[in-house]
């Protein structure tokens, strides 16, 4: 099923130049992009991404984090896109993110840990209107798509 979901590309990672090299992972396995802006997140928009961890002892230190310097936001199309990219992001544990997944190759900590994936559907709509207005994301075919998605696409 096609699926749409939401991805950060924090900002430690536009800090250490890593922006294009995790976006292009995701280009590079067959995922479209549908909506990309660079964003210096305000204390709002960080609570309201993340509102459910809002109880957590980690919550003060993440918003300073996200808050701190710009990230991309990037919206992805393909099949199954939510767990594809979430396994392709890597677990949230250090020590539990598989080499070749984007924390495993790439991050150390937490936070900062490089990346956020929505987790299921119901966050993946939800996130994805938080950063996105409707008209900000776009519908389009890619002319290499049978090549990528098989030749029904
Ligand atoms: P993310 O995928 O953006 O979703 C929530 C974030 O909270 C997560 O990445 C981590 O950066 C952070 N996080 C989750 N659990 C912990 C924890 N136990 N301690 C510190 N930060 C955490």
């Amino acid at each position: 099923m096609t699926e749409r979901t939401l991805v950060l590309v924090k900002p430690d990672a536009v800090q250490r130049q890593l922006a294009g090299r995790i976006i292009a992972r995701f280009e590079e396995r067959g995922l479209k992009i549908v909506g990309l802006k660079l964003v210096k997140v305000d204390r709002d928009l960080a609570e309201r991404h993340y509102a459910v961890h809002k109880s957590k002892p980690f919550f003060e230190g993440l918003v300073a984090f996200i808050t701190s310097s710009p990230l991309v936001a990037v919206a992805l199309e393909g099949p199954n896109a939510i767990r594809m990219v979430r396994a392709m992001v890597g677990a949230t544990k250090p020590a539990e993110a598989a080499p070749g997944t984007i924390r495993g190759d790439l991050a150390i900590e937490m936070i900062p840990n490089l990346i956020h994936a929505s987790d299921g559907p119901e966050t993946a709509a939800t996130e994805l209107a938080i950063w996105f207005q409707p008209h900000e994301l776009v519908s389009y075919q890619r002319e290499i798509d049978r090549w990528v998605m098989g030749p029904e696409s």
